[in-house]
């Protein structure tokens, strides 16, 4: 490919993979002291899916790239750039990235990870998209995939009832600048004076351990519907449109109060807003490419729409990408 050219990306198929165990706000109940009627009530969560213990977050990324692939209807052989957005990979290194190109049997390009936790698939996609306007990649895989039951503290009712385990992928090709159906803009950020409201408690370089995640519940709520409002805003004003030309918006998923107060403050219509976090609970980077391909799958998004997605998660790190489908 040479430099001259002007090259943008295409989103040409979504999948997802979610693990078979089903758990539900009750039979949390029956461990931590909660109930279905604080959790559904405070963040809409009816149940998450929890991996079993042969399944990593590799394993459930290769099973949702290989319906992303399939979806986009070329071969896994054309791949040659994977990028996974996570913040739980099987082990501290090699990627996890590099993983899920060995399970797809694929030996050209290069994989690799990016971690922004719940953020991590905006980040990515950025990521994928910059490799393939600068004529680097032909065809790039996204992958949002994340084993949070892992990282859980089991006995902290604050935090454990609100995760769940997953993966989304999607497909990009590369396309001509003038493409109707293009990724438009992606606007990133991240400010890490707010590290220690949304951490886990252990590491490689800190501690002997993997750790638990650690949450100031509250202060992570106010600066979600905060940021990602703005980061939505930014991208608005870039393509000179206003929040009526959104056909859909899929954000992260992490509680349905935090998606009713951006959209009260961005003004944009519910029916337009896909939701998922009821069944999959918050999947951090797996969450939106979980939503864009039930959104895909159940017909609601078509070609030429105007699909926003925006996250926000630890760091913190937040953003938004604006998609023509
Ligand atoms: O993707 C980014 C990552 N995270 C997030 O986006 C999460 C953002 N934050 C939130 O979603 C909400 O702040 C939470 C769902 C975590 C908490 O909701 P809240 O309305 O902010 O509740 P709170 O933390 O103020 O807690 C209210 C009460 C407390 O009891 P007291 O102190 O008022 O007696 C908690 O101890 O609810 C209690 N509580 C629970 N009760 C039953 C906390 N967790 C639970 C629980 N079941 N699971």
């Amino acid at each position: 490919m040479s430099g001259e050219k002007f090259y943008r990306s295409k989103v040409i198929g979504v999948g997802g993979y979610l693990p078979d165990k089903v758990v539900t706000n009750d039979e949390l109940s029956k461990t931590v002291e909660t109930s279905d009627e604080w959790i559904k009530e405070r963040t809409g969560i009816q149940e998450r899916r929890i991996a079993d213990e042969s399944e990593t977050t590799s394993s459930l990324g290769i099973q949702a790239a290989k319906n992303a692939i399939k979806n986009a209807g070329i071969s896994s052989q054309d791949i040659d750039l994977i990028i996974l957005a996570t913040a739980t990979p099987d082990n501290t290194f090699p990627a996890t990235a590099t993983s899920i190109q060995s399970g797809l049997g694929i030996k050209k390009g290069y994989a690799y990870d990016v971690q922004a936790v719940c953020s991590g698939f905006v980040y990515a996609l950025e990521l994928a998209d910059n490799a393939i306007r600068l004529g680097k990649s032909n065809y790039a895989l996204v992958i949002g995939s994340e084993t949070f039951s892992r990282i859980l503290d089991w006995n902290d009712r604050s935090t454990c009832v609100l995760f769940g385990d997953g993966s989304g992928a999607v497909v990009l090709k590369s396309t001509d600048y003038s493409s109707s159906s293009q990724i438009l803009s992606n606007h990133l950020y991240s400010d890490g004076d707010y590290k220690d409201m949304l951490y886990v408690d252990g590491g490689p370089s800190t501690s002997n351990n993997v750790g638990f995640l650690r949450m100031d519940g509250g202060g992570v709520f106010k600066h979600a519907v905060k940021n990602i409002s703005s980061s939505i805003i930014e991208a608005l004003d870039t393509n000179d449109m206003t929040i009526e030309d959104i056909d859909w918006f899929v954000p992260h998923q992490a509680n349905s109060r935090i998606l009713d107060a951006v959209a009260k403050k961005i003004g944009i219509e519910k029916d337009k807003i896909i939701v998922t976090v009821d069944k999959h609970a918050n999947t951090s980077a797996a969450s939106i490419p979980l939503a864009l391909n039930e959104a895909v799958y159940n017909n609601n998004i078509s070609k030429g729409d105007i699909v926003l997605l925006a996250a926000m998660g630890g760091g913190f790190t937040w953003g938004s990408s604006l998609i023509r489908w």
